[in-house]
């Protein structure tokens, strides 16, 4: 939900990028509320509105059934900024031309300014831009000029200060647009007389009195994760209803990192949280993950576990009584209304609902105190509520847990030898345009990401490549070994992530990395049966990701770690960046 109390200045109209919360994130930095909706919005519904901006997205006007625009949004007196496929839309609509691309321009560009606009006002005449897009505007609409090109883009931007619509071929909302948010600051406050109106630990008040009303007098019952979002969630309502009517649970499902149900329990009895349980289940998951080792059907089985205990969790007390309500950690891109739902990601499973969930949430009895706030503006709440720094700056963890991290072969198998390295036949998952791969690894004898680039690109066969890093069993006596989820090789994973995040957090690399996940791969030989994965990578927001390079001496700390604990064969480094490997290898 958009926050009621206050109207959205600014709508970004979502045409199905993936920098769409990107851009509406933004505008919020600079202190103005926007809000997604989708693009064929109504315009009835932007009366109190000042501005719109159309987002990017990966169609083609010309394509039937592309994302477009109400009819009467580009005559209603409105100040629009069109970015990428939302210029192309406003050009097409006003009878400019857009001609279709065969072959795309992705990456770093450098635009030419050619004069004056309220635009660019303040901005360097050559800077450089981000570009990602197929299709080009050729000739701008009548009463639009060009206001800006690069080598390759004529019109890379256009713009008619009479009606105060614009449009940019590039992406002012992403880092690599060097003067970007000067460009958009010029929008937003010049060109549609925006005022600052949003920070979001001021909205606190008007949080704690809507969790009020939305309750009644009903009590809120919560599952917690341990997560940034429900816990800052489940704090609201603490502090709006008192710790009486709020009750919380939390599974262990065995599958967590070393240490993390006390830290937890740490947490909830900190904020004075009396009726808080924790719910220990790690037989039941482990016993049904057991021999599995194909990832869906891993995250298939945990998410069926974690429905049979919280609908047990649920009956056990007076939860499903009309005098109770479920709250929720759902924050803004996660909102159907936001698009986020919507268009979820297709490459891998991430929810699941439990029957007595669906019930509550269809019956609306939910309440889900932050569901107009972005991932850093609930931390930002977070530290106003007093939340500790080491709790809300944690790297974001996948729901499955380690379970995904421990990852199994059904039958022995050797290397396979070639030129360049060696491919072991242990499958992880991949993503390349839209699509899923699953393919094998390639173990290559360097940690030169250059190299590791050319390698995959050259190799359909794998999706992922990994360096040396240390060895206690050589090459050519290493070869996967048959194996699934066992208490033993999950208490050898977490031992490995304890000691990687201890050793990345007193080297301050933790802090410099977006996550670092730690993976066990049935690569093994002379009796020890596994090998350690690192993957630390740099990521805005999950979709796409970089691997980065560590410290040496930090590097060298962790090998000799690592190959020290027992049943370690070999160490690893991930030196494949998202697309083509997921950040995650199942
Ligand atoms: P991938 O591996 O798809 O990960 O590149 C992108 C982000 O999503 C997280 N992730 C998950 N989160 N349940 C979750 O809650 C899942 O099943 C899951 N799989 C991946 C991953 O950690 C990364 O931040």
């Amino acid at each position: 939900m958009n926050d009621p109390a206050l109207e959205p200045q600014i709508y970004i109209l979502d045409t199905g990028g993936q920098y769409t919360h990107l851009i509406a994130r933004k505008v919020r930095e600079l202190g103005v509320y926007a809000a997604v909706v989708a693009s064929e919005t109504a315009t009835s519904l932007f009366g109190k509105a000042r501005g719109l901006i159309i987002s990017g997205g990966p169609s083609s006007v010309y394509e039937p059934g592309s994302p477009t625009i109400d009819g009467a949004l580009l005559g209603a007196g409105l100040p629009v900024l069109g970015i990428c496929y939302g210029q192309q839309l406003m050009a097409y609509r006003l009878d400019g031309a857009v001609t279709q691309g065969v072959k795309g321009e992705y990456g770093l560009a450098h635009l030419d300014i050619a004069g004056a606009s309220p635009l660019f006002r303040g901005v360097a005449n050559h800077q450089q831009v981000w570009m990602s897009h197929r299709d080009t505007v050729t000739t701008p609409p009548a009463g639009y000029a060009v206001l800006a090109s690069t080598d390759t883009c004529a019109v890379a931007a256009i713009g008619n200060e009479a009606t105060r619509q614009y449009g940019v071929q590039f992406h002012p909302e992403v880092v690599h647009t060097t003067e970007g948010m000067k460009i958009l600051r010029n929008f937003i406050f010049s060109i549609c007389g925006c005022r600052e109106d949003w920070q979001p630990a001021s909205r606190i008040p008007v949080v704690e009195q809507q969790i009020r009303e939305v309750a009644g007098d009903r009590n809120v019952f919560f599952f917690v994760s341990g997560g940034v979002d429900s816990t800052v969630a489940y704090t609201l309502c603490l502090r709006a209803l008192g710790e009486a009517r709020v009750h919380g649970a939390y599974v262990d499902t065995g599958l967590m990192r070393e240490g993390e149900t006390a830290f937890v329990r740490g947490i909830f009895d900190s904020l004075g949280a009396r009726h808080f349980r924790i719910e220990m289940a790690q037989e039941q998951f482990l016993g049904a993950l057991a021999g599995e080792t194909e990832p869906e059907r891993k995250r298939k089985i945990i998410g069926e576990k974690f429905v049979t205990i919280q609908e047990a969790v649920l009956e056990s007390g007076p939860y499903l009584d009309g005098h109770w309500i479920l709250g929720q950690g759902t924050i803004y891109p996660d909102t159907i209304e936001s698009g986020g739902t919507a268009k979820a990601d297709l490459i891998k499973t991430h929810h699941n609902r439990v029957a007595g969930i669906q019930k509550l949430i269809e019956a609306k009895r939910i309440v889900e105190p932050l569901a107009s706030f972005y991932k850093d503006e609930v931390r930002e709440i977070g530290r106003e509520l007093g939340l500790p720094a080491e709790f809300l700056d944690r790297h974001p963890f996948p729901g499955p847990g380690l379970g995904i991290r421990c990852l199994g072969a059904e039958r022995d198998e050797p290397m396979e030898a070639l030129a360049e390295g060696w491919i072991a036949p242990v499958h992880s998952v991949g993503v390349q345009g839209d699509s899923r791969s699953y393919r094998p690894v390639l173990i290559v004898d360097h940690l030169d990401h250059a190299r590791a680039t050319e390698a995959i690109n050259a190799n359909q066969r794998v999706n992922r490549v990994i360096g040396i890093v240390g060895l206690n069993v050589p090459m050519e006596r290493l070869g996967v070994l048959a194996s699934g989820i066992s208490p033993e090789r999950m208490a050898r994973l977490r031992g490995a992530d304890a000691a990687v995040r201890r050793l990345s957090g007193e080297a301050g690399f933790e802090s410099q990395v977006w996550q670092f996940p730690v993976v066990l791969i049935p690569v093994g030989g002379d009796g020890r049966p596994d090998s350690v994965v690192l993957r630390p990578i740099h990521s805005v927001d999950g979709m796409t990701a970089q691997s980065v390079v560590m410290p040496e001496d930090l590097l060298r700390q962790m090998r000799e770690t690592l190959l020290a604990i027992p049943g370690v064969a070999a160490v690893f480094y991930d030196l494949t960046h998202k697309p083509p490997g997921t950040i995650e290898w199942e």
